[in-house]
């Protein structure tokens, strides 16, 4: 399931506050994240993640059909990536994802600035600001400043 408009819009100001490296979609699905990223942010690196086969190839299809040459989608199980340096980590999980997600970050130690959650916190961590969507649940959406952290 795709992040909400309302959800990609608050992810996406986020998104503006962690400078000019790279941005990181763990699960990037069919591409609604990566790719208006990539296209409205030609001057910065993005990069998706993504097991399942078919959403994986539409979004690859589409980055081709745009010619992104800024965007970079693997067909891969993050949690076994060498993570590249980035400013931020964007993620729309689960909460088991986000304990797996946390114990990477701390046993890696990947050089990444800032993590951004749809809906789920991560464990132990305190986030630096916490955006509630204008929709029924006020759902959150998080960021945290990673590397003052972990
Ligand atoms: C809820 S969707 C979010 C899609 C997109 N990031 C967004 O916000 O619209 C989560 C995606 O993560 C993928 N995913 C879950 N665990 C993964 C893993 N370990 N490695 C790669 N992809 C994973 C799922 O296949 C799914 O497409």
């Amino acid at each position: 399931m795709p992040s909400s408009t309302k959800a990609f819009i608050a992810m996406q100001k986020l998104v503006d506050e962690t400078g000019q490296g790279a941005i990181v979609d763990l699960g990037s699905g069919w591409g609604s994240f990566v790719i208006p990223m990539a296209k409205s942010n030609p001057q910065r690196q993005v990069v998706g993640y993504e097991l399942s086969l078919l959403p994986w190839l539409t979004s690859v299809m589409q980055k081709n059909i745009l010619g992104l040459d800024n965007l970079t989608l693997h067909r891969k199980n993050f949690y076994q990536a060498c993570l590249p340096e980035a400013a931020v980590l964007v993620c729309y999980l689960y909460p088991a994802a986000m304990n797996k997600i946390a114990n990477k970050l701390t046993s890696e130690q990947p050089k990444i600035d800032f993590l951004i959650s749809n809906n789920f916190a991560l464990p132990s961590l305190q986030p630096s600001k916490v955006v509630k969507i204008d929709d029924f649940y006020k759902s959150p959406i998080y960021l945290y400043k990673i590397n003052q952290q972990t």
